[in-house]
Formats: C-alpha cells, sequence, structure tokens
C-alpha cells in the first residue's frame, strides 16, 4: 500500500487532516425535537452532507468518509429504511451531479449485494463517472460495518493465496483487501449526536485516528461546526507511541527508527 500504516510506521502530521471520517448522527432526534417525523431528519441531514463536502473540499482535505447506513441499520421500522433508501437514490441522481463538476471522486464502500439493483446501478455510474477527479474522495459508507470489512477482507485475502501460511499474514498482506484501501487512515474522526461510541464503523482504519465528539446534531453540523473540530484537532499531540520530546524533536534525531 502506498499510505503509511501508523502501526508500521508513523504518518505525517498534517495542519488540516488527510482524511476526516464521521459518523452522521442525531437526525432522528433533531426531527423528534421539532415535532416532525424521523425521516424529516433525514432530508435534513443530506443538506449538512453538502455543506461539509464542500467546506472540506475548501479546506484542502483529500478524503472524507461517511456513515450513510450501518449493517445493522437494517434493524429500523421497514418505512424508515425505505425512506432512507429512497433518499441514497436521490443523493446518488442529483448529489453526485454536482459533486463530478466540483472534480469530487465518489466512492461507496460496503456490502452493495444487499441493494436493490437500481441502487447498485446508480452507485456503478456515480463510480465510474467521478473515477478521474482529482480533488476530494468522498466516501459514503453504505450497509457498512467494520467488522463486515474485516471479513470480507480475510476472504478475498485467502481466495487470492488459498495456501497462504498464516505465519506470512501480516498487515501489509491483510489491509490492501480492506474496503478503504485507496485511503490513508483517519486522521481525525467525528461522532455527531452526542454518542460517544464507534458503532462498528472503521474498526481497523480507526487505530490512531484523533476522536472528536460533540452534541451538535447532524443536521445542525456546518462549515463552522467543522472549523471547531479541526481547531480541537490541530490541538492534540500524535504520539503513535512515542514520547512527546520524541514528537517535538526533529525526525532523524529522535531514534525513531
Ligand atoms: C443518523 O441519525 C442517520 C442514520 C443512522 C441513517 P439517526 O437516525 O440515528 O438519528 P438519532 O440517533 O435517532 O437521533
Ligand atoms: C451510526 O448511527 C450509523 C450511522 C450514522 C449511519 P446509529 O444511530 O445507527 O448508531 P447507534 O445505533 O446509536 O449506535
Ligand atoms: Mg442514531
Amino acid at each position: 500500500m502506498h499510505h503509511i500504516s501508523s502501526t508500521l510506521g508513523v504518518p505525517e502530521a498534517t495542519y488540516v487532516p488527510r482524511h476526516v471520517a464521521i459518523i452522521m448522527d442525531g437526525n432522528g432526534r433533531w426531527a423528534t425535537q421539532r415535532h416532525l417525523p424521523r425521516v424529516a431528519g433525514h432530508s435534513r441531514g443530506l443538506d449538512a452532507v453538502r455543506a461539509v463536502v464542500e467546506a472540506c473540499a475548501a479546506r484542502g482535505v483529500q478524503y472524507l468518509t461517511l456513515f450513510a447506513f450501518s449493517s445493522e441499520n437494517w434493524r429500523r421500522p421497514a418505512d424508515e429504511v425505505s425512506f432512507l433508501m429512497r433518499l441514497f437514490m436521490t443523493a446518488l441522481r442529483r448529489e453526485v451531479v454536482k459533486m463530478h463538476a466540483n472534480n469530487i471522486r465518489v466512492r461507496v464502500v460496503g456490502d452493495l449485494a444487499r441493494f436493490s439493483p437500481r441502487i447498485q446501478q446508480l452507485i456503478a455510474d456515480a463510480e465510474a463517472r467521478t473515477a478521474g477527479n482529482t480533488g476530494l474522495t468522498v466516501t459514503i459508507a453504505a450497509n457498512y460495518g467494520g467488522r463486515w470489512d474485516l471479513l470480507q477482507a480475510m476472504r478475498k485475502m485467502l481466495q487470492r493465496s488459498p495456501m497462504l501460511d498464516p505465519e506470512a499474514v501480516d498487515e501489509s498482506v491483510l489491509a490492501p483487501h480492506l474496503a478503504m484501501a485507496y485511503a490513508p487512515e483517519p486522521d481525525l474522526f467525528i461522532r455527531t449526536g452526542g454518542e460517544q461510541r464507534i458503532s462498528n464503523f472503521l474498526l481497523w482504519q480507526l487505530a490512531y485516528s484523533e476522536l472528536y465528539f460533540t452534541e451538535v446534531f447532524w443536521p445542525d453540523f456546518d462549515a463552522a461546526e467543522l472549523d471547531k473540530a479541526f481547531a480541537s484537532y490541530r490541538q492534540r499531540e500524535r504520539r503513535f507511541g512515542r514520547t512527546s520530546a520524541q514528537v517535538v524533536a526533529p525526525s532523524g534525531l529522535s531514534g525513531t527508527a
């Protein structure tokens, strides 16, 4: 892999996070607070997506990953699930056109086989159409689960080399099969809506991500809220296992080899 793993090496800490991963939570509570049906919160959530995509592109973020639907969200009432599927289709039709015009590359990760053929086709079209874009890469995690990702990676790894020696399995053998192998690990993880948990998001990749939790419900999250998260991120000392003195000293003098 061309990106440095946070456990095999020490990634460069940049002023602007290169990869921001967000759990967009709190849509339902946002709506309930306003005596609106929960799905109204999902619709407003799409407006927030637009604002945050734009803000990340303007700030020079290279990868933005948005958790849109988890492998456990199928447990919700059928009418909420079908509303989310329709909203996903609308977004794939309308938003992708705008993103393409803004040089944004769109990727979708998750177990896509569970989606309707129409949605699968829209996903394939969106990815193909924007594949050559060189700006921000927006990844939508849909029917995604961190455990699913690790399991599908192990399956692919073994299909590729069925006689694989267990002793030969290390990060560099497994990680290329993860759904987001094309991206560096998230520098900054954001969860809106007040809960402080990972909810089966990127389990492998969040190993050394800086975690930021805010009470703000996702429909209210905007560029100003993103800047608060970035300000918090800039104050973190990313040690990756080293001591503070080693981080402050110029690399090469600190004996990191
Ligand atoms: C996040 O908002 C959106 C999805 C999971 C699709 P929620 O729908 O979970 O909102 P709350 O947590 O119930 O407020
Ligand atoms: C996580 O939110 C998934 C997404 C935002 C898509 P949930 O609202 O589903 O998470 P839990 O159930 O509160 O952990
Ligand atoms: Mg929720």
